[in-house]
């Protein structure tokens, strides 16, 4: 159900994509180079950027604008956020892809990984959108897109931190969407299930439902198309842990160790 104003054609708008330069992210900048918008492209590692802009031209011919950040930093945050609105006047879609997974449980829980995927997961887009709700505010249009996770529906084996920065992100969205939607501001919650990227590559059990990052993308573009405030895939495994959040624990603990567990 369209929630959002759809965001039917993405040639010629204006996007800042945050985390291009692996995984999802980096497929998000490929689909929407092939849709025709003008991109900005961030994250820490300026080298993979330039490869991937390397990429958009080969392919799509398409140049692309580089702004590196690391959105642990506020400092670095707001001096990106400068230059890209030096070089956009206005912002279409703001896409939130970075993010870290490092697999904890209780016996590994440790505070270094734990501040490291608070502050990426959680703060990282905030960070950002405090220094950008004040210019979709003053636009009155536009859309906000936060990658979250169907980790964040409930509690999952090897996600004691990762989870419950997803699960804060999918709060924090809805907050948001209340707050913005009837401003006229678009505000997407993205929650993929397993994607095959370097970040999943840790993981030593078979993935269910395990997809590709290409199809992720084609995924959350065709999401944002719709004005879906949530778009969630591969929807056999999503709809699987929606279902599980809503029944009683008893059963829910024993679905998790039967299915989920490995
Ligand atoms: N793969 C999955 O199965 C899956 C499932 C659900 C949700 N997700 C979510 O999808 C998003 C992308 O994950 P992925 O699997 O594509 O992982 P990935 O390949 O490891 O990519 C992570 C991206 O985040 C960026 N990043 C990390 N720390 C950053 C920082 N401090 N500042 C700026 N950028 C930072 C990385 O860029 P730099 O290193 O260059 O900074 C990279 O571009 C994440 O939010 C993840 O939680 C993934």
């Amino acid at each position: 159900m369209s929630l959002n104003p759809p965001l039917k054609d993405f040639h010629n708008k204006n996007v800042w994509l945050i985390g291009a330069s692996s995984g999802i992210g980096h497929a998000c900048a490929r689909w929407l180079a092939k849709e025709g918008a003008n991109l900005i492209i961030s994250s820490r590692r300026e080298e993979s950027l330039l490869d991937l802009n390397q990429t958009l031209t080969n392919e799509f011919g398409v140049q692309s604008n580089i702004i590196p950040l690391d959105v642990m930093s506020l400092e670095s945050v707001e001096k990106a956020q400068a230059a890209v609105l030096n070089h956009f006047s206005t912002i279409d879609l703001l896409l939130f892809v970075s993010g870290v997974y490092t697999p904890i449980e209780a016996k590994t829980l440790n505070i270094v990984d734990a501040e490291n995927m608070v502050s990426t997961n959680l703060l990282g887009p905030i960070r950002v959108l405090n220094f950008l709700i004040p210019q979709f505010l003053k636009q009155g249009h536009g859309h906000i897109a936060l990658v979250g996770s169907v980790a964040g529906y409930s509690g999952l084996p090897k996600s004691l931190i990762y989870g419950p920065t997803k699960a804060a992100l999918l709060n924090f969205a809805e907050s948001l969407y209340e707050d913005l939607n009837p401003l006229g501001i678009g505000v997407h919650i993205i929650c993929p299930g397993f994607v095959k990227t370097p970040a999943t590559a840790i993981n030593d059990f078979k993935m269910p439902s395990l997809i590709s990052p290409e199809r992720a993308a084609e995924e959350i573009g065709n999401g944002l198309k719709k004005g879906e405030f949530e778009t969630h895939f591969p929807k056999e495994f999503s709809f699987f842990l929606k279902l599980l959040r809503i029944l009683p624990y008893p059963i829910y603990f024993w679905l998790v160790k039967k299915f989920i567990t490995q």
